[in-house]
């Protein structure tokens, strides 16, 4: 079945909403630059990809390549570098952590309880994290406040610890995103044709049936107030109202 077809549904705010995607990126990125963009390479980071580049402002774009990820996932790299003429960095974990975390737990090491999965994700996602947003003065996240109750507060602009989080596509639907992927003949990734709203890692992923949540597949043994794996659990954070998203 395919994505487009089923998805392309735009909300009636749908161009207000890329205006004040690029608008916010722009303004962002003369605030807070140097920025990257953390790209998981689902259908959301593939729109923010493209608005970045209608903004035309300076930012990276990178992927956390787990050693986990589905083959339909990283043949968007490649897409990627030939569409917009730049490279992907892709940062992976540390080989000798990996080695020793299978050692110890083996290779399913997380369904056996959330202590062990969430190290699993510490070591393939946290870590090489840090080092993607090295100094960073801002990051770029796909992330949308429909995506689950955890989400739905999600702001368009927050300051973390080190540096300044933006979510372009806060306020966007999943109609919305299909829309903009439709309109700008943007690659996506194999697997939403095939159920898979949310894409993570093979073992931690799956297709979800109909009636079922948006991140229903991903750690789908877990009890659903747990579904985080890290990478946008901050403790200490405050929401930006837009005036402090421009330069001073
Ligand atoms: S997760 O925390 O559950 O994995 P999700 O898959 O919903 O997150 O993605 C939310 C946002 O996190 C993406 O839009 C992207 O910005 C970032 N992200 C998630 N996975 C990756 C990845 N493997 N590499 C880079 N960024 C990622
Ligand atoms: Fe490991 Fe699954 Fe987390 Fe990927 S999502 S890092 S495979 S526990």
């Amino acid at each position: 079945m395919s994505a487009l077809l089923l998805y392309n549904q735009p909300s009636p705010q749908f161009d207000a909403r890329q205006a004040q995607a690029i608008a916010l990126l722009k303004r962002v990125a003369e605030a807070h630059g140097p920025l990257t963009q953390a790209s998981s390479l689902g259908a959301e980071d593939m729109v923010v990809t493209h608005l970045v580049h209608l903004a035309g402002i300076e930012s990276g774009v990178f992927v956390l390549d787990t050693g986990k990820l589905h083959t339909e996932t990283l043949a968007l790299i490649g897409k990627i570098e030939q569409r917009y003429s730049r490279s992907v960095e892709v940062y992976r974990p540390r080989n000798e952590s990996v080695i020793k975390f299978v050692r110890q737990h083996g290779e399913e090491a997380m369904y056996q309880n959330v202590a062990l999965r969430k190290q699993c994700c510490d070591i393939r996602k946290m870590e090489p994290l840090a080092r993607a947003l090295a100094g960073k003065g801002g990051w770029i996240t796909g992330l949308r406040r429909e995506q689950s109750s955890d989400r739905a507060a999600v702001p368009d602009v927050v300051q973390e610890a080190e540096r300044i989080k933006v979510n372009p596509l806060a306020d966007w639907t999943w109609g919305d995103v299909w829309h903009f992927i439709a309109r700008h003949q943007l690659d996506h990734n194999a697997l939403h044709d095939r159920f898979f709203p949310s894409i993570g890692c093979v073992p931690c992923t799956r297709a979800i049936a109909v009636g079922e949540d948006f991140r229903a597949g991903r750690w789908w043994w877990e009890s659903s107030d747990l579904k985080e794996c890290g990478l946008h659990v901050q403790p200490a954070t405050t929401s930006l109202p837009p005036s402090e998203t421009s330069p001073a």
